[in-house]
């Protein structure tokens, strides 16, 4: 089968398509014809391997110190199960399916195998394999840390790098909650910032949210690039701030504010589960 294989760290060009052996489902295993893969934030991260200071050593230890050890990125897809082991019960041969690869990776490739209990979920019938594989990474991450945030209805919201993978979805996922959304992005992104239902928006190339006077129930800041002492100037009391990028510093702040003040700091990885592509 083709895969876009890199055997070194390093810019877009490390990217080589290569032929590599098909995988062979283990017999609690589904073997993916993969449709659709994303390129994300997280896959790019893994490529450059320019990782916060906390994460590198394992996460270096993990991809392979001197040069990769998994060598096909691809964090989410969609595709159509080519075959099933002889345990699994829960998928068929034909069925579509959508899910984020495990910790292996390998979207980035015409086939991968999943385990059948992964989180992994039948496509609907109306989604394109295109758009079904934008769900895992962004829809799970967006719904993880906004359900951390207890968002209510009424609240003000605002997203910080509200156009990209998990952006997107959380202000589309804010509204449904009920609250009052300001998106943050670059100038291009803020028609579909608007399209997508954001109440206000902010191009961050033009103007720093945190320097407005405007306060907030809940900053999420996706991309991690706001002033942390400002943006938790920025909320309102008892107000929240999402944090899905942070570095060892801004996590001891964000403890240290949590513990000290009425505002609350939340950081950490998102958990996934199947259960809440139905939710
Ligand atoms: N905690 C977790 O469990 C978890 C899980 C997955 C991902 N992540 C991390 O979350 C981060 C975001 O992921 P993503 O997939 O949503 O990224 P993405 O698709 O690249 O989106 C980031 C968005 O932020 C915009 N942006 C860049 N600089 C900005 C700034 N200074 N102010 C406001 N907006 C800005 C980008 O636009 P332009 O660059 O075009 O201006 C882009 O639209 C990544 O670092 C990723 O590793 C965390």
């Amino acid at each position: 089968m083709k895969a876009i294989v890199y055997t070194k760290y390093g810019p877009p060009d490390v990217l080589q398509l290569k032929d590599v052996e098909k995988p062979v489902p283990k017999d609690n295993e589904v073997l993916i014809r993969v449709c659709a893969a994303t390129a994300t934030a997280g896959d790019c991260e893994m490529r450059r391997f320019k990782i916060p200071i906390l994460f590198w050593l394992p996460l270096r230890l993990y991809m392979g110190l001197r040069k990769p050890r998994i060598q096909i990125l691809g964090q989410e897809l969609a595709g159509e199960i080519e075959s099933v082991g002889k345990e699994v019960e829960l998928f068929r041969k034909g069925d579509q399916v959508f899910a984020p690869s495990s910790a292996r990776f390998g979207a980035y490739a015409d086939y991968l195998c999943l385990r059948s209990k992964h989180v992994m979920a039948t496509k609907p019938a109306n989604m394109t394999y295109e758009e079904a594989a934008t769900v895992p990474t962004g829809g799970l991450n967006a719904l993880h840390f906004l359900r951390k945030g207890n968002i209510q209805s009424g609240q003000n919201v605002l997203i910080n790098g509200a156009s990209g993978s998990i952006g997107t979805f959380a202000v589309q996922l804010a509204k449904y909650y009920g609250a009052e959304v300001t998106g943050v992005d670059s100038t291009e992104k803020l028609d579909t910032l608007r399209s997508i239902g954001a109440d206000q928006v902010i191009d961050y190339t033009q103007e720093d949210f945190t320097k407005s006077g405007e306060t907030y129930d809940v900053i999420f800041d996706v991309v991690g690039k706001s002033s942390f002492s400002r943006c938790v100037r920025s909320l309102k009391k008892n107000g929240v701030y999402l944090l899905a990028n942070p570095g060892v510093a801004l996590m001891v702040r964000g403890l240290w504010t949590s513990m000290t003040s009425s505002k609350k700091v939340i950081t950490g990885l998102a958990s996934y589960r199947t259960e809440d592509f139905f939710s």
